[in-house]
């Protein structure tokens, strides 16, 4: 089983996936960690406090995570979606209300064309519409009203 974790910037990735993976027996992968221990960063962009990731390195990266491992996975990132749907069963795309969205980026002391370009991302669904225009079998939660808890109980119960 290998699950994808994608969403907005604070919309609650993490929070999802370390409970998914705890309920599912899965093992959880912190892709942000593999970026930075693999050095898959380029480009720093100073505006947005961010670096640019090289896509087709991490997904090559990934893959050979995913066909090594003996255990399921579940894949926290904003960039999983971009993996290939052959490699994956089930991408979550988590979602956030924009109020509750703004205070937890907020809560976080971005600068603000950074809390803008998050903000904008969860407006347009840049995730949800890549995740749909890469063929994913998507499950949407919205994280703003639910606790943690209930949301991966959804998430299981969508699952087959
Ligand atoms: N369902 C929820 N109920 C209450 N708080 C939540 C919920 N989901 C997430 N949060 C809170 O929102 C904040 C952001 O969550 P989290 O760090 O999991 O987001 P993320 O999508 O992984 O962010 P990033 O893109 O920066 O990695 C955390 O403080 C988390 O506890
Ligand atoms: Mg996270």
């Amino acid at each position: 089983m290998i699950i994808t974790v994608t969403g907005s910037v604070g919309t609650g990735k993490t929070a999802i996936s370390k409970k998914l993976a705890k309920k599912l027996k899965l093992v959880y992968v912190d892709v942000n960690g593999v970026i930075e221990k693999n050095k898959l960063r380029d480009r720093y962009i100073k505006k947005l406090d961010t670096y640019e990731v090289d896509i087709s390195k991490l997904n090559a990266f990934l893959i050979k995570l995913i066909n090594s491992s003996k255990k399921g996975l579940v894949i926290d990132s904003h960039l999983s979606h971009y993996l290939p749907e052959k490699n994956v069963d089930y991408c979550v795309v988590c979602k956030c209300d924009l109020s509750i969205l703004k205070k937890r980026l907020n809560l976080r002391k971005y600068n603000k064309a950074k809390i803008r370009e998050n903000l904008d991302s969860e407006i347009f669904d840049v995730c949800l519409v890549e995740a749909l225009e890469n063929k994913h079998e998507v499950i949407v939660i919205d994280t703003s009203s639910k606790s943690i808890g209930v949301c991966v109980d959804e998430i299981t119960k969508k699952i087959k």
